[in-house]
């Protein structure tokens, strides 16, 4: 009988697509041409991971530091997102891609904020094949102080009992839509966080990757699959 899900025990993959900058410099490019190269790998990283049977994949996109770049950089940035929904919302819909957005995504205005939103309702459906989520306006410390505020309101306005907060509720008051990362991976040779999914990464499995984002390849996504399945996952047990 053939195996239908061979990686069963590896259902939530994030990517932290670092080095789109350094990639375009390295071959005397403009820095856009870099992140819009880089648009072009997530394309076929989504690809294979709907081959992996992966259940979601979780990329950042625009942190909340990524603020601080030039402003010409952050408006290519924008034109890129409402460029790639166009371009590949069709294609997505077709391959049952789930599409979703979170963080302060309303801090990149009407226009890329009314592309979201029909991002994701043309891509809903209940037999999706893949959840990609994109972090846009992200940052994990911010997310969490969000969630303090919305689940203290919810004590001070006597909605929820302090004992009632647990673990699942941490979950679904954060703007993440995915719960445990299995595995996250960070391209570009630098081995940080910069303030991605701090609470979901609890017991993910990180590889950091030397390549930068524009030259990982479909292989090397395979490659990360491939070593997690090596590895022991003990969740602090003896085993
Ligand atoms: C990651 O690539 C993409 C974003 C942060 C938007 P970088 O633009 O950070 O690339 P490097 O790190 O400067 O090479
Ligand atoms: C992390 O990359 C953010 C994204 C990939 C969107 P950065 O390039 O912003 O992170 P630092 O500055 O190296 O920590
Ligand atoms: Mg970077």
């Amino acid at each position: 009988m053939a195996i239908k899900n061979q990686n069963a025990n590896l259902k939530n993959v994030a990517i932290i697509m670092d080095g789109n900058g350094r990639w375009a410099r390295k071959n005397s490019l403009k820095i856009s041409q870099g992140h819009k190269k880089g648009v072009q790998i997530v394309r076929e990283i989504v690809e294979e991971s709907i081959l992996q049977n992966i259940d979601s994949l979780t990329i950042y996109a625009f942190s909340s530091e990524n603020w601080q770049r030039p402003k010409s950089e952050i408006n290519a940035i924008k034109k890129l997102v409402v460029d790639a929904i166009n371009d590949q919302v069709p294609e997505l819909k077709e391959q049952k891609v789930k599409l979703k957005f979170f963080g302060h995504t309303e801090d990149f205005g009407e226009k890329v904020i009314k592309k979201i939103k029909y991002a994701e309702s043309e891509t809903f459906c209940e037999d999706y094949k893949l959840n990609l989520n994109v972090a846009l306006s992200y940052g994990g410390k911010q997310d969490i102080l969000d969630l303090v505020k919305k689940i203290s309101k919810e004590v001070f306005d006597k909605k929820l009992n302090i004992d009632d907060i647990d673990e699942s509720k941490i979950h679904e008051s954060s703007c993440a839509p995915v719960n445990e990362i299995d595995l996250l991976i960070r391209t570009g040779g630098d081995k940080r966080i910069s303030n991605f999914l701090l609470y979901q990464i609890a017991y993910a499995e990180i590889m950091f990757i030397d390549k930068f984002w524009p030259e990982f390849s479909k292989e090397d996504f395979k490659e990360c699959v491939s070593n997690f399945q090596k590895v022991s996952r003990r969740f602090g047990k003896r085993v």
